[in-house]
């Protein structure tokens, strides 16, 4: 495996207040890599500035595509384009449920193959809404569309902003079925437990800012090193 993304002494603030405090972070290609923590603790954050949808205070975000490593500052479109993000809330486009997924393939110009569409639409159990406003679909449909847009597209890493919170049992198992079948990098952010010990390859738990461990998801959850972690996982933490 190689190097994706290289975090290096990483500060992000909001005016007076530090968000994020990250002296490193590596997140290997092709690996899945789960991101914990109680709500405030910056995840999302930290997805945005993997996302380079923002840049750090201080320190340096950098991204490994073809052949040389990118920091938000210099990064060309044609390699922004190779970073996927799946939002919390879903934005809709008010148009069919086939038009939402093509939207991105239409941006980038590229070929839209109605079979294909069809296919993501399959594997997503859409197909029966295609023609339908994608505005009338169930919050659990929405999610599942907004992942679609992303899969769809030959992004080099998935990022995913709780994909699963509030979805009931079958939209959980459905989208956690396609995520497993994915090759590519996904860096996940979930409050799930058991997911990120399904899912991951590494867990990393965020509190107040700071990545208090990170580790191999099996000993990450069977014997948590720091006790903030043991205290989160156990429940007595409230989040
Ligand atoms: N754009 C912003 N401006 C100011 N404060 C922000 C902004 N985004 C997030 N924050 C603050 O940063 C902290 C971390 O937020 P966030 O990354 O969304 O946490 P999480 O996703 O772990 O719940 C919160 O206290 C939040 O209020
Ligand atoms: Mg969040």
């Amino acid at each position: 495996m190689s190097e994706l993304y290289q975090l290096h002494d990483v500060t992000h603030r909001y005016g007076e207040r530090t968000i994020l405090t990250l002296p490193s972070l590596t997140i290997q290609r092709g690996e899945t890599f789960a991101l914990i923590g109680a709500s405030g603790a910056g995840k999302s954050t930290l997805l945005r500035l993997l996302a380079m949808l923002e840049t750090p205070s201080q320190g340096t975000v950098k991204i490994h595509l073809e052949r040389a490593w990118y920091d938000g500052h210099q990064l060309p479109l044609a390699q922004r384009r190779k970073i996927g993000m799946v939002f919390q809330t879903p934005i809709m486009l008010t148009r069919s449920v086939l038009e939402n997924l093509a939207f991105g393939l239409q941006i980038r110009g590229e070929k839209i193959v109605k079979a294909r569409l069809m296919a993501m639409l399959e594997q997503l159990q859409l197909a029966h809404v295609a023609t339908a406003p994608a505005y009338t679909l169930s919050g659990g449909e929405q999610k599942r569309l907004a992942l679609g847009r992303v899969m769809i597209l030959e992004t080099e890493v998935i990022l995913l902003d709780e994909p699963t919170a509030n979805l009931d049992p079958t939209n959980i198992a459905l989208i956690e079925g396609m995520l497993q079948k994915q090759q590519r990098t996904i860096i996940i952010i979930t409050h799930n437990f058991f997911q990120a010990r399904r899912l991951a390859d590494r867990v990393g738990f965020l509190h107040n800012g700071e990545l208090l461990e990170v580790g191999q998801a099996v000993p990450f959850f069977n014997q948590p090193q720091h006790p903030v972690t043991r205290s989160f996982l156990s429940g007595e933490m409230l989040f």
